[in-house]
């Protein structure tokens, strides 16, 4: 995983950004969203980061 790809270009949030709010206790996208900010502008990112957030789950 490239820890520095950009996710969410309104919130400048990355793919390393998600995996760290679901390795401090994220349990769902609602926490990673809290913790991150991720998808509280325009949306667009939602469906990329809600896939990035369960696969992160799963290998939990
Ligand atoms: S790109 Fe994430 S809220 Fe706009």
């Amino acid at each position: 995983m490239n820890r520095k790809k950009e996710i969410c270009s309104c919130y400048h949030v990355t793919k390393g950004d998600i995996a760290d709010a679901v390795e401090n206790g994220a349990e769902c996208f609602k926490d990673v969203k809290k913790a991150t900010k991720v998808g509280k502008a325009c949306g667009k990112c939602k469906k990329k980061a809600k896939k990035l957030t369960k696969k992160l789950l799963m290998k939990k």
